[in-house]
């Protein structure tokens, strides 16, 4: 199924146990930023009941997976570039349907996905928050499960029920964080503290803490103006925050990744692999 006999995109979940903590943000931004430095990057929009991406880049999609599926077209033709290498799969309620595809529809999916495959060096996808199975299956399949987490006790005691249903359910057993809306580094590694102390303590998972943004109003001003605030406001601490988490994802791209890329991603989600 490969082209070249390998696949060598990074595939990345943004997740969370409970809604509005900044996943679509995140997703873009980082996105865009790793667009900056030379990446080229595919965001899948998984989030069944607020798919919202197009939005954040002030575009607006009329097809989506269901589409796909459902043979109208090719996945190529949904697939819009919403910023200069970066481009969005719409994926919205249709994402449902990856779990229940026919045989041929597999077949049809996943011949096209391998024509895409050596293309991108990253895929972003932006999950639905919660422990529904509908949504998990698309953090198992992805290489890194990436959970954003504020400091609102309920925003940690979901990612916490998130992250035992992930292990006991798919044997997923490491996580990397994300504190969003932190006063300073000081609260965020506070927040990846109380969450990785629990999960120690009553699972056995591996958390690693792979950064934060604080609480900015650039952000949240940008967003409304449906604006990424890495493009408007390149000084505000979130930016450089995000910029900061690009740079170390990008320094981390050298280590092994236990699961495969886009094609392994895609088999899982069609049930193949
Ligand atoms: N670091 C931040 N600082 C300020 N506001 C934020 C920050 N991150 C997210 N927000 C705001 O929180 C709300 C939810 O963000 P969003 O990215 O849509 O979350 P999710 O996708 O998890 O539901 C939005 O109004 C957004 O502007
Ligand atoms: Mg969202």
């Amino acid at each position: 199924m490969f082209k070249n006999g390998f696949d060598t995109t990074r595939t990345i979940s943004v997740t969370s146990g409970k809604g509005g903590v900044g996943k679509t943000s995140l997703v873009c931004n980082l996105a865009f930023e790793l667009a900056a430095a030379g990446k080229k990057v595919l965001i899948l929009d998984g989030d069944l009941g607020m798919a919202n991406v197009d939005i954040f880049f002030n575009a607006r999609s009329r097809l989506n997976i269901s589409h796909v599926l459902e043979n109208h077209c090719q996945l190529e033709d949904i697939i819009m570039e919403v910023a200069p290498n970066v481009h969005l799969i719409p994926g919205g309620s249709g994402v449902y349907g990856l779990s229940r595809l026919e045989p041929m529809q597999k077949h049809l999916l996943l011949d096209q996905v391998s024509r895409l495959n050596k293309n991108f060096d990253y895929m972003l996808v932006d999950t639905a928050p919660g422990i529904d199975d509908n949504v998990l299956y698309l953090n198992a399949a992805a290489q890194e499960i990436m959970v954003v987490v504020t400091p609102d006790p309920s925003s940690l005691t979901d990612a916490y029920a998130l992250i035992k249903v992930l292990n006991q359910r798919y044997r997923e057993n490491r996580f990397s964080i994300v504190a969003n809306m932190v006063r300073d580094e000081q609260e965020a590694r506070m927040v990846f503290k109380k969450l990785s102390d629990v999960a120690a303590r009553f699972l056995c998972v591996g958390l690693d803490y792979r950064g934060f943004i604080p609480s900015d109003l650039n952000l949240r001003q940008s967003n409304r103006n449906q604006e990424l605030v890495v493009r408007t406001t390149r000084s505000a601490p979130a930016s450089v925050a995000i910029r900061g988490l690009a740079e170390n994802l990008k320094g981390s791209e050298r280590f092994t990744e236990m699961k495969g890329g886009l094609q392994f991603f895609w088999n899982q989600l069609s049930g193949v692999a």
